[in-house]
């Protein structure tokens, strides 16, 4: 109580002669969201109350009673027995004021030696690395899906597009197998950023650090970060590690969408060359005949969201001297929809990708048309001794002899070829087939059905490991 008598804020309402405005007390408060980091915070005060018992600043009977009571308040928060407060400000302030209601004077105690600064900045890794590990099992999850059809799909032929024409002949198989190296290097690049916020930041406590003979070296330990921070100026100013985050799941958004696009396309009738399961389609309250593939199209619209987070976090950053500033405060919405936005969709292409269905007919007419092989003609002349610029040029008077007559490379007779180059002989045939092109490119990252099964093999190995690393 201060010495007007007034109810002030009782955390730190000492130095004030009034309450907080109300608009202000809601204006300024974060509990209504950062609520969602009660566990990660019981979890660094528990490791905080065990380093300061450690240190000799608590004795046994307080700490015992601190982490009784910091159980019991878990229990009450999962239950949903706690009325959060908006007076308390925040799920620090929360849980301590419940803690002192609940132990009494000891609760108290809790506070020794560090600030809501570094606490904060425990909380949002130890929350960062829980929803990381989170997310490399779903797209751990999602490759094993498109392994499934990458291996199913091996030799499957569609075409395959540069400027959305028609280019070369390609597998179905080693299409989806682009996507899995998308998500390898997601994952690895999740990985990296969770090795780099893996450092406990309690101990820096406000700023400068504390007077009490604390053990960081102890408390990271407990906290399972592999070290504390180095700088406490540092640890409880910057938020690089959550930027860094929002990156790697922009990037992961990115490539949702860019696979969302494709599936988009190929479930249109212009294409037809996919079948979406029912359970993941829609269909439309006018037009009867309509099954619109609604998951792959919100996948697709909500990496918007992400990639503006990122943008939120950076420029939340990029003025701030240091060291904590209240701004920061605004670094906790956008990151958790940067947790919950790429959850949802991974989960929803996990459950999704090993439900598609190639149409192979539509495909390998699609890759009919359009002179798909013409490259593989053009490779032949070059085998015959033709220097490859001139080989381009008769193949190109080939391809315009076909669109003039309606025919494709492979419907032209061989007397028809020959009008192009005498040196062209019935072995041409060969290349001109679809399977022909399509096996004819047998190397490491080639399309061919047998370097497919292989990218198969070495990516399952590759997951195994991954298993069992973890
Ligand atoms: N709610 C604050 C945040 O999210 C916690 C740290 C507040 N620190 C302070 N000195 N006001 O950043």
């Amino acid at each position: 109580m201060s010495s007007n008598d007034q109810k002030t804020n009782q955390q730190w309402g000492g130095r004030f002669n009034e309450p907080t405005d109300a608009f202000v007390a809601r204006f300024t408060a974060s509990i209504d969201f950062d609520k969602r980091l009660y566990a990660q915070d019981i979890r660094g005060s528990q490791a905080h109350a065990r380093m300061l018992n450690k240190v000799g600043v608590l004795n046994e009977d307080e700490l015992q009673s601190i982490l009784q009571g910091l159980e019991q308040i878990q229990g009450e928060i999962e239950r949903g027995e706690i009325e959060w407060s908006v007076e308390l400000e925040d799920i620090h302030m929360n849980i301590e004021a419940r803690l002192t209601d609940r132990i009494g004077i000891t609760g108290k105690k809790l506070h020794t030696g560090r600030s809501r600064n570094d606490q904060v900045a425990t909380d949002i890794r130890l929350y960062l690395r829980d929803e990381i590990d989170f997310l490399l099992g779903e797209i751990t999850r999602l490759q094993r899906g498109l392994l499934t059809v990458a291996e199913r799909e091996a030799k499957t032929i569609m075409p395959g597009f540069t400027h959305l024409q028609t280019a070369q002949p390609v597998t179905f198989g080693h299409h989806l197998m682009a996507w899995f190296e998308m998500l390898q290097r997601d994952f690895s690049r999740l990985r990296d950023c969770r090795t780099r916020m893996n450092q406990s930041p309690l101990g820096a406590a406000a700023l400068a650090g504390t007077t009490y003979p604390i053990d960081r070296i102890y408390s990271a330990q407990l906290m399972g970060f592999d070290g504390p921070t180095a700088n406490s100026l540092d640890s409880v100013s910057d938020r690089d590690f959550a930027i860094e985050f929002c990156a790697a799941a922009s990037m992961i958004m990115n490539h949702l969408s860019r696979m969302s696009e494709e599936l988009v396309l190929w479930t249109s009738a212009q294409f037809d060359f996919i079948d979406l399961p029912d359970r993941f389609c829609t269909g439309s309250s006018i037009m009867p005949q309509k099954k619109n593939p609604d998951v792959p199209e919100l996948v697709r619209g909500k990496g918007g969201r992400v990639t503006g987070h990122l943008i939120s976090l950076l420029t939340l950053m990029k003025s701030q001297p240091l060291a904590y500033n209240k701004d920061n405060q605004e670094d906790k919405e956008p990151l958790f929809d940067t947790v919950d936005t790429p959850k949802g969709c991974l989960r929803a292409y996990a459950d999704m990708v090993p439900a598609i269905h190639s149409k192979a007919d539509n495909m390998r007419e699609a890759a009919r048309r359009g002179f798909s092989t013409a490259t593989d003609l053009a490779d032949y002349l070059v085998r015959q001794g033709m220097p490859f610029r001139d080989a381009h040029e008769v193949v190109g008077k080939a391809v315009a002899f076909g669109i003039k007559n309606k025919l494709d490379l492979s419907d032209m007779s061989l007397d028809q070829l020959q009008q192009f180059s005498t040196t062209i002989g019935t072995d041409v045939f060969d290349v001109l087939t679809l399977e022909g092109s399509v096996n004819a490119r047998d190397h490491i990252g080639g399309t061919a059905p047998r370097q497919v099964l292989l990218a198969v093999a070495n990516a399952r190995e590759d997951l195994e490991k991954r298993a069992s690393e973890t």
